[in-house]
């Protein structure tokens, strides 16, 4: 999910070097090929684009999100409440998730300063958005992970932190190359199985 994105576009380049294949789910009809990656088309709310998806796959990574700059409106919460139902129906149990710090435990270990100017430079809404689509994965029966990283930048893999209690800052960073391999990990290894985590640059 979000494979056309940034860390869904480092998700399908370091995917196979790792041993997976990878089946991406891509809403523009005029994307037919991905390097890395076979397409199935299908929007990310759609039950049915979803069921086929999810046909012959062991687990799923989702880097579902709205581009910065753009309304946030429902997509991320009602895509991933339809991905979660779709998973359990299929019978497809493992997802790691990407969310964003600033939600839930995270907010806790955020510096005083990150507490009070994250929610205005992301926007507060969009901090309900990815809340309610947590909600939706922790509600669910899942093998799952989410995945809480500060601000995603473009750059090379670098040593990261990774835990519950990670604490984070404005000026905390993380690349998405870093946040692909995390994932990567998290799903192999099935760390943080039903458990919340920060990532940030090490
Ligand atoms: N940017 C940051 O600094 C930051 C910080 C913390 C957390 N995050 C979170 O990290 C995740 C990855 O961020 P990113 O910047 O790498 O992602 P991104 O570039 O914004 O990509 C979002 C992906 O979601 C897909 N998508 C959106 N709506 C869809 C729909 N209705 N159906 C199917 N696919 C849909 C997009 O597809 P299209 O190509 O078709 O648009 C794209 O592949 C996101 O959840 C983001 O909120 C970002």
């Amino acid at each position: 999910m979000g494979a056309t994105g940034g860390t869904g576009q480092a998700v399908r380049e370091l995917a196979p070097a790792v041993g997976h294949e990878v089946v991406a789910l891509v809403r523009d009809p005029a994307v037919t090929r991905l390097p890395g990656a076979r397409v199935t088309h299908g929007d990310a709310r759609d039950p049915e684009a979803l069921a086929r998806a999810l046909a012959g796959i062991d687990a799923v990574v989702s880097c579902l999100g709205v581009r910065l700059g753009q309304q946030p409106g429902t997509v991320r919460s009602a895509g991933t409440a339809a991905l979660v139902a779709a998973m359990t129906a299929s019978g497809v149990r493992r997802l790691v998730s990407v969310s964003t710090v600033g939600v839930g435990e995270s907010v806790a270990a955020q510096s005083r300063t990150a507490r009070l100017l994250w929610p205005l430079l992301v926007g507060a809404e969009r901090l309900a958005e990815a809340e309610r689509a947590e909600a939706a994965v922790r509600g669910s029966d899942l093998d799952w992970t989410i995945v809480r990283p500060p601000r995603l930048v473009d750059g090379p893999d670098t040593p990261v932190t990774v835990g519950v209690d990670v604490a984070t800052g404005l000026r905390s960073q993380l690349s998405r190359a870093a946040l692909a391999r995390t994932l990567l990990d998290l799903l192999d290894t099935g760390a943080h199985r039903r458990g919340c985590v920060t990532v940030t640059r090490g």
